[in-house]
């Protein structure tokens, strides 16, 4: 297996590995020492069925519930489908997943560990995914804003009815009632920087798309904070954008990086991705 710096800000491609195989504990330590040191990793040339694409996932830890329980394979329910492709004038898979920039489920009270996501289908044009360095975002704070959030706690909720700054995707034709549902989930509460357990870095741990508030503080005084943290955490200088091959895995750390899905693909130009979640911790 070699491992290949692929981005200024993050990331590694690695190549010569095939996951549809049976791995050794090098393998898998190697996989994982690269995720630790490059927080996104591109892993080449794979063609996984969907219950290899789980078995892999494993070696990273257990496997998250799918939220949206509509769009997974029914004989694997841990793989979600996105995909923007119709069958009988219905999608066959989420359509708008992660158009905000945040966290996997910062929104639950165990937000995850990584997310994995296995290209089917590339489109002609677009469908780039985008990740902005948390670590970077932190450690390059202004020294007063850096004092004033540690120790802090912001307050994330799933529902896109509950945060001002998002909008509800007109593509999605059960969205609106999705979101409605989903306004009775209570929210979370998490440290605003958060520290990192394996790597014991910090990282800035909050999001356009999943952060409403500060705990604490008047609206006003938590959306001058929030305001300039969104703007300041996916600065150029912070993000990598991956441009799928075909045959592409990559692996994020939620822990560490922020994500989003670029869009900028049209039907019946189809992207499609296969996508599991790796539970997590309780961030402190
Ligand atoms: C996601 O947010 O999990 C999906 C990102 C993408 O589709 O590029």
């Amino acid at each position: 297996m070699q491992v290949n710096k692929i981005g200024a800000a993050m990331g590694a491609e690695i190549v010569g590995i095939d996951l549809s195989k049976p791995l050794d504990v090098a393998d898998v330590q190697g996989v994982l020492d690269a995720f630790h040191a490059h927080q996104v990793i591109a892993i080449r040339d794979q063609n996984l069925t969907p219950g290899q694409l789980v078995t892999f996932s494993r070696h990273l830890g257990p496997l998250e519930d799918q939220l949206n329980a509509r769009y997974t394979i029914p004989e694997h329910p841990e793989v979600l489908v996105l995909s923007n492709d119709m069958k009988d004038g219905k999608p066959v898979g989420l359509i708008d997943g992660g158009d905000y920039w945040h966290s996997d489920s910062s929104h639950r009270d165990k937000p995850s560990l990584a997310t994995i996501l296995h290209a089917k289908q590339n489109p002609k044009v677009g469908g780039d995914t985008q990740f902005a360095n948390m670590y970077l975002a932190y450690e390059k704070l202004p020294a007063d804003l850096k004092a004033r959030i540690t120790g802090l706690k912001a307050v994330h909720a799933v529902s896109k009815l509950k945060n001002k700054r998002v909008k509800v995707s007109e593509r999605r034709p059960d969205a609106k009632d999705h979101y409605e549902m989903q306004k009775a989930i209570p929210d979370q509460v998490w440290p605003m920087v958060r520290t990192h357990p394996a790597t014991g870095k910090k990282a800035l741990y909050v999001s356009e798309r999943f952060t409403v508030g500060i705990e604490g503080l008047p609206e006003a005084e938590a959306d001058e904070i929030l305001d300039f943290l969104f703007d300041h955490q996916v600065k150029p200088e912070f993000v990598y954008t991956h441009k799928w091959k075909d045959g592409d895995l990559v692996i994020w750390d939620n822990r560490a990086v922020l994500h989003r899905g670029a869009g900028g693909y049209t039907y019946p130009d189809v992207r499609t991705m296969h996508r599991t979640v790796v539970a997590g911790d309780r961030p402190y």
